[in-house]
């Protein structure tokens, strides 16, 4: 099946231009088609943008186990309705992916009912570095240094010294220092405003795991990325340990605060907590800069029942994944950053970070996995619009410049509008290890 998309602006890596996509089975197949092109679908999309497909590489999509939150049908939907083509979903389900075992239940699971392509992390612990080494066909390990949802703790220092020496897989993680986690809970214990949870995960308890992390890859000299960045003190951090580290923000890190608790409560309480406006400011700069290369979600869904619980029986987590490009989008409408920026952020780097063969960029030969989006479409977000099972998003009622209209997953059109092609599956992408991650120079390289 051909498909040809006329006269869209494309936002190549290094620039927009005019030009005429054709797509062939899953591939790309010319950027600049004659006119004289025939193809089964044809797209005019003048007036519209053309970017690759978002990679989402930090989500928690509850399935297996915790399914009443979030489920593979309603997750990919709303990663099709935000442009998300591939995502790559965090081990803290039930059973927790800590064995190759619970890795291949994922993919056959996703197999059947992802609309959008697929890879599942392998959670580390205490005891399964055989496990760790084992595995293949992944993006890598996830370590929560600091505890979250779930049970998945790797707090001593041996464990960790062992997981990063004895594996090779690049290593991500939740980055809180469960420590000053715990002291700062005793002393707000009792206390039932959510405010508090920003100062019980505190910026001081980030820096010091995100310091702890660094210091591990750099000795080991393995290769780390610090997941969801909340604070502009760790920028820091982040100032040389490239080309081994790399990192990501999240958009509930940019775009909310503490001042947002008074009118949001437990809808933005979150692990990493949310910090200051300043430290938005930091962390947006820290893009700007480079020291961030990622832009993720950390989607992770729960119900607004369970959300409303008293504070700390609220859990942490709030939905994104259908949020973040338009977010982001919006932010460009305003001249805050470039289309190109947000390609980079959000399909390039991720690519290049997890070693992900053929996607993350418009090019002859890379995946037909595409989003076309309207700068000039004006919305508001409306939780009963949301397709996350949650039914809930942080950013309800604000209104954003920039929606994705149509997307395509393995050159097959999944969103439409508003509307799903509900039969296409996703596929497991090709992780390769051995191209060394975002400081590698395999530009130019990336076809299956
Ligand atoms: O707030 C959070 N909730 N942060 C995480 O990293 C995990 C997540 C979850 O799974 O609920």
């Amino acid at each position: 099946m051909k498909t040809l998309i006329k006269n869209a602006t494309v936002v190549f890596p290094t620039g927009a231009a005019r030009a005429s996509v054709l797509l062939e089975g899953d591939r790309i197949v010319s950027i600049d088609a004659p006119s004289t092109t025939t193809a089964e679908q044809v797209i005019d999309a003048s007036g519209l943008h053309l970017l690759p497909g978002v990679i989402d590489d930090q989500v928690h999509f509850r399935e297996p186990g915790l399914t009443h939150k979030e489920d593979l049908a309603h997750a990919s939907r709303a990663c099709a309705a935000g442009g998300v083509t591939t995502f790559l979903e965090m081990p803290n389900t039930k059973p927790p992916a800590v064995t190759v075992e619970a890795v291949r239940d994922k993919e056959r699971l996703a197999a059947a009912h992802s609309l959008v392509n697929y890879g599942f992390y392998i959670g580390a612990t205490s005891e399964n570095v055989d496990q760790l080494r084992k595995v293949d066909g992944v993006p890598g390990i996830k370590i929560f240094i600091g505890s979250s949802t779930g049970n998945l703790l790797v707090d001593e220092q041996a464990a960790l010294e062992r997981i990063f020496a004895e594996t090779e897989l690049p290593i991500c993680a939740h980055c809180e220092d469960e420590t000053t986690v715990r002291r700062n809970a005793e002393r707000f214990a009792g206390n039932d405003d959510v405010a508090v949870h920003s100062q019980i995960r505190s910026a001081e308890a980030a820096w010091i795991a995100t310091r702890r992390a660094i210091d591990l890859a750099r000795r080991h000299q393995h290769r780390f990325h610090v997941l969801h960045v909340s604070t502009a003190a760790e920028l820091e951090l982040l100032a040389d340990p490239a080309p081994l580290v790399t990192a990501e923000v999240c958009p509930h890190h940019l775009f909310f605060n503490i001042d947002d608790y008074p009118r949001l409560g437990s809808l933005v309480q979150m692990n990493p907590s949310i910090k200051t406006a300043e430290d938005n400011r930091g962390l947006w700069q820290g893009l700007l800069e480079g020291r961030i290369q990622v832009i993720a979600t950390d989607h992770a869904p729960h119900t607004l029942e369970e959300k409303q619980q008293p504070y700390p029986a609220s859990p942490s987590g709030l939905p994104a994944v259908e949020n973040s490009l338009p977010l982001l989008l919006d932010r460009a409408a305003a001249g805050a950053c470039t289309l190109e920026q947000i390609a980079s952020w959000m399909s390039d780097a991720p690519a290049r970070v997890w070693d992900i063969v053929g996607k993350g960029r418009i090019e002859v030969g890379y995946a037909a996995d595409l989003v076309l989006v309207d700068m000039q479409a004006r919305r508001t977000i409306r939780n009963a619009e949301q397709h996350t099972k949650a039914g809930w998003s942080p950013w309800d009622g604000v209104e954003l410049t920039g929606w994705p209209v149509k997307t395509w997953v393995g050159g097959q059109l999944v969103f439409d509008q508003g509307r799903f092609e509900s039969t296409v599956r996703g596929r497991k992408p090709l992780f390769d290890h051995a191209r060394g991650g975002y400081w590698s120079t395999h530009d130019g390289i990336g076809v299956e």
